[in-house]
């Protein structure tokens, strides 16, 4: 009797618990398919016109489809691409219309699901190192602009890469959760109380541009928190930090003039700033060949980003900076700086107009975050080749020149002279960024 009560008893437990579980699968499910629109049963014949294709041809630019579905010396748009994430690595689709390798097959609605709601053509929930969080907010006419000038360009035979990912985020159940949580599909709304400039501007970097795919502060499931934040954050995998755009501290541009804004995203470099790294990349494949009027309008919505302390900088230092620099390690630093940085920099940090960016005065320089000055010196850098400057100059790499104490030394010397007062670097901040 007792027996078979048992058995009775955990029998119904085990139901319980399956039935908790569908209902959870269920609820996943639901979660993923939010905002889902069902494809149509027959495609429309899709009409391109070489003005359609044209425009894709631009808002592609906006995106930097290319600088991640095309590899260096590669075919255009034909993937392989491999993105470098906490959870291993995902590689980029190839875009093209051949019909196997590529997205030949798909109608203008597959691509729009894609684009609104990261859902491949097979059903396949795709993972958000392609950027759809924020191409969720692209427009269905821009994402047909964008489909017709993906199928007019060369079809490549290059089958996609499999993805190298970790177990469980090989999986799309581990996908699916973290869709569930941290994705919802949007479209862009916009706000009646600013003007159409701001609004252009806003749907630009929230949408297409992507900027918060480096910008954003990420949360501990690796999404960037809050649309509007752009408040600064470490690039995954990357030893490099995009800084906040709404910090005066950091890459605020609210005191910038309009013109100082296009004419950095145009050309990479203006009297006070200059983009290095993954931003001089963004400037070279993408936002030097956008309009003057929708670099404006970028502008205009950047210059009005709420206010904010960035994320990654701790509260006030302790004390103030000068009182932290150790003597001999400013005079080591400075007899490096007059031997190997001056020549260009200037004597005393003022840089050369159009050659060489002034480190005196420069809020990149004086930064919490000490990464990107440790990745220039040790890397060296280019600016981007644009049309404002064809034959930039470019800084050498300092890796075997100087070692971690001279690194160290000369970013204490440039951080605490000619007027600028951040805290030192020490060997421990070098050492930790190979
Ligand atoms: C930061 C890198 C990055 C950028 C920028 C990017 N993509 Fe991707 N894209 C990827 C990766 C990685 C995948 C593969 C995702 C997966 O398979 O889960 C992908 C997948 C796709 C897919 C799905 C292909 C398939 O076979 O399922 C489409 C469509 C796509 N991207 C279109 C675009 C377009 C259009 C743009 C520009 C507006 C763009 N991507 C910009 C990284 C990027
Ligand atoms: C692939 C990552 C990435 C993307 C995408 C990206 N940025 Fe950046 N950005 C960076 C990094 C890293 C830096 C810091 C290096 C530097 O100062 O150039 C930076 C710096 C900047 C700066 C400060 C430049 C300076 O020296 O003061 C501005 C302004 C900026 N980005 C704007 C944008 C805008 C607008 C977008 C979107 C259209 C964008 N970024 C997209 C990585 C990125
Ligand atoms: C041959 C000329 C040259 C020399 C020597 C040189 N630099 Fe540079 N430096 C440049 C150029 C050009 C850039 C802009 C490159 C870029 O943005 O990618 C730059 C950028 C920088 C930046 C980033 C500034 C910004 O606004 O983004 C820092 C910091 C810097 N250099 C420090 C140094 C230090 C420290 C040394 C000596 C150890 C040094 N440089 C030696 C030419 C030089």
């Amino acid at each position: 009797m007792r027996r078979s009560w048992i058995h009775r008893r955990s029998l119904l437990v085990l139901l319980a618990i399956m039935v908790l579980l569908l209902a959870l699968a269920a609820v996943l499910v639901a979660l993923n398919l939010r905002g889902e629109d069902p494809l149509p049963d027959h495609d429309a014949a899709f009409e391109s016109t070489p003005a359609l294709v044209e425009r894709g041809r631009y808002l592609a630019l906006a995106g930097n489809c290319a600088g991640c579905h095309t590899t260096r010396g590669g075919a255009a748009y034909a993937g392989g691409l491999g993105i470098e994430t906490p959870f291993g690595t995902v590689f980029a689709s190839n875009l093209t219309p051949h019909p196997t390798a590529g997205i030949g097959s798909w109608s203008a609605a597959h691509f729009w699901r894609a684009m609104h709601n990261g859902r491949s053509k097979d059903g396949r929930l795709l993972y958000p190192a392609f950027p759809y969080p924020s191409f969720t907010q692209v427009t269905r006419e821009d994402s047909d602009a964008i489909y017709a000038y993906l199928r007019s360009v060369p079809a490549a035979d290059l089958a996609n890469t499999p993805h190298r990912l970790r177990y469980p985020y090989s999986t799309q159940a581990a996908l699916a959760v973290w869709r569930a949580l941290s994705f919802e599909p949007g479209s862009f709304v916009a706000d009646p109380a600013q003007p159409a400039e701001w609004n252009r501007g806003a749907y630009l970097v929230q949408g297409l541009g992507h900027c918060i795919a480096c910008h954003g502060s990420r949360n501990m499931l690796g999404a960037t928190e809050d649309k509007l934040g752009l408040s600064g954050g470490l690039i995954p995998n990357e030893n490099w930090y995009a800084p906040s755009l709404a910090s005066p501290r950091e890459a605020g541009l609210a005191g910038w003039h309009r013109s100082e804004i296009v004419s950095l995203l145009k050309n990479g470099t203006t009297a006070r700033a200059s983009v290095m790294g993954p931003m001089a990349d963004v400037v070279f494949r993408s936002t030097r060949h956008l309009s003057d009027a929708d670099l404006q309008a970028m502008a205009a919505f950047l210059q009005k980003l709420p206010e904010q302390t960035a994320a990654a900088s701790p509260a006030e230092a302790p004390a103030p900076a000068a009182s932290r620099r150790d003597v001999g390690v400013m005079e080591r630093g400075a007899r490096i700086y007059d031997q190997q940085c001056a020549y260009c920099h200037g004597d005393s940090g003022q840089g050369a107009a159009g050659a060489y960016p002034p480190l005196a005065g420069n809020r990149a320089v004086q930064m919490t975050t000490t990464v990107n000055l440790i990745q220039i010196v040790r890397r060296g850098g280019f600016l981007p080749s644009t049309a404002g400057n064809p034959r930039p100059y470019g800084m050498p790499p300092f890796n075997h020149a100087l070692d971690e104490d001279g690194i160290a030394a000369v970013l204490t010397y440039i951080r605490g002279s000619w007027g600028n007062d951040a805290a030192p670097v020490s060997r421990a901040d070098v050492m930790r960024r190979p």
